[in-house]
């Protein structure tokens, strides 16, 4: 492009952030994560100019791949799974001569040494100084023996500031109830300092939930009104259109609540309700967000049926095709009783926010996808304009997560002519308008970040550990409900219950 011609807002936007000098080995190479997410991610950091010189990829799983064959399959990935399209062969070959692959067995220590020499061939060959990131690519049950691997093997090294260091990225879910995660923590710090190890929640790494703190702590006119004084409630609603698909079986499992409660949902409730940190660095931010979660109103068990709304679609529509019931899709046990929607209203006790309901809602098989903030403001103090009815009674701002990523603010306006009728307007910012570019993938943010050492928006071990504590107290409350989960039709907003649990307070869900 021209860069005369290029939009004035985008001139500056590029970061001069380059990642340090590494060697990534992803355990789980061959895995869905790697093909649609972490290698198109790569390549995109390489188009960008951000991905460090000395770099390399050692893929790790069982799966019987070549050298060549690993990068041929990878090419493949990346072409169709890129956000920049199509393929710059140019990029894409400097980036496959780093691409190496080792097929191996997690159980089996040999399989580790040759990762090792692979890495030290990294080292020799590309340049990369002994530097090491993990990414553990596979289910949370497995990364205890990797761990010990990793450790027999002598991998990891911390050797202070200069010296090569070794950093681990964990994927969620980060183990699968309070206890569990609390076991994962300990047996990665028998290996790691917590200061190297990187837990993923691919939502910190959108550019809008980012944004939040800007949006927040960036601008005066928002903070003082941000508090139980003006704010009524706040609803957060990150809806899918797609079912299960094919993880049947690790839905089966995880259900809502820990696929998308624990980890998405509670940060964005922490970044919404939080203080503003004291500065921008990794510990100041988690501070914060980690006292949201602890002063979050725990739902004890016996509370479930009053504060939560379990839910799972039945047969119903999606995008105009007939769609089928959680129960009849593949790996899921026909008298399942997991939820695929959750509904719940929390509060927050401290200052700011006592008295405000958090109403939170997600699930698949909604109408579309959407995922947005909205904080709704009190009711006008005086009706001088005549009694405003349902949407025309509060401001509303709502702070769109994605698609169409943007900000928009909910007031009332005098219709033109005579009189004074008053209607609802929206005044809007929208991402793509106001810098006419494509924000990055989330992991793209994250990988760099990660070789860079800012570990900002990865989770910290007790935020982990508090927002299980949350989540946990609900599983079990859900376990002893003994009906079935209140069943909503696919293509639909979820369950009735959902309404009444919003409605029973005089409120209703905004419509999305
Ligand atoms: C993942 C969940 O963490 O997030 C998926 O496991 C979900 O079930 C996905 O579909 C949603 O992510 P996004 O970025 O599409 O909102």
């Amino acid at each position: 492009m021209n860069p005369s011609s290029e939009h004035p807002f985008s001139q500056g936007l590029r970061t001069e952030r380059v990642g340090e000098p590494c060697a990534m080995v992803i355990f789980g190479a061959s895995g869905d994560l790697s093909h649609r997410k972490l290698l198109p991610a790569l390549y995109n950091l390489s188009l960008s100019g951000v991905l460090p010189a000395n770099f390399a990829v050692v893929g790790f799983a069982k799966d019987e791949f070549s050298q060549e064959s690993y990068r041929t399959e990878m090419k493949k990935a990346v072409a169709e799974h890129s956000r920049r399209k199509p393929l710059d062969e140019e990029v894409w070959g400097d980036f496959a001569a780093g691409l190496d692959y080792v097929s191996g067995s997690f159980e089996d220590l040999a399989s580790f040494q040759k990762l090792k020499a692979a890495l030290e061939r990294a080292d020799q060959e590309r340049g990369t100084r002994g530097n090491r990131l993990f990414y553990c690519a596979v289910p949370p049950s497995v990364m205890p023996l990797i761990l010990k691997q990793l450790s027999a093997a002598g991998l990891v090294q911390n050797r202070g500031k200069g010296k090569p260091w070794s950093r681990i990225i964990l994927e969620k879910p980060f183990g699968h109830d309070t206890e569990s995660a609390r076991e994962l923590n300990a047996c990665v710090h028998e290996v790691f300092a917590e200061s190297q190890v990187y837990r993923i929640d691919h939502y910190l790494g959108k550019e809008t939930v980012q944004n939040l703190m800007v949006f927040r702590f960036g601008n005066s006119i928002f903070e003082p009104i941000w508090n139980r004084q003006f704010v009524d409630h706040v609803q957060i609603t990150a809806a899918e259109d797609i079912g299960v698909e094919r993880r049947g079986a690790y839905y089966e499992e995880a259900g809502i609540l820990r696929d998308m409660v624990q980890n998405h949902l509670m940060q964005l409730l922490s970044l919404t309700a939080m203080e503003s940190p004291v500065a921008m660095d990794a510990d100041a931010v988690r501070d914060e967000k980690v006292k949201v979660l602890r002063a979050i109103r725990p739902v004890l068990r016996e509370e479930v049926q009053q504060y939560t709304v379990r839910g799972q679609y039945a047969r119903g529509a999606y995008h105009g095709k007939a769609a089928a019931a959680y129960r009849e899709e593949e790996r899921v046990a026909k008298d399942s009783r997991m939820a695929t929607f959750a509904a719940l209203k929390l509060y927050v006790d401290n200052w700011r926010w006592e008295g405000v309901p958090f109403y939170l809602r997600t699930g698949k098989r909604l109408p579309k996808r959407v995922t947005e903030i909205s904080v709704h403001f009190q009711r006008l103090p005086h009706a001088l304009f005549g009694a405003m009815q349902g949407e025309a009674a509060r401001n509303v701002l709502a702070i769109r997560i994605q698609p169409d990523e943007g900000i928009s603010m909910r007031f009332n306006s005098k219709v033109p002519g005579e009189g004074m009728r008053v209607r609802t307007v929206n005044m809007d910012f929208r991402y793509g308008q106001a810098f006419g570019a494509e924000p990055p993938e989330a992991y793209e943010r994250l990988l760099l970040d990660s070789m860079i050492g800012d570990a900002t928006l990865f989770t910290r071990a007790d935020e982990v550990d508090t927002a299980w504590r949350l989540v946990t107290e609900i599983l079990e409350g859900w376990k002893e409900w003994p009906s079935d989960p209140s069943f909503y039709e696919a293509g639909s907003w979820g369950p009735q219950a959902a309404e009444d649990l919003i409605g029973a307070d005089g409120r209703h869900w905004r419509r999305l």
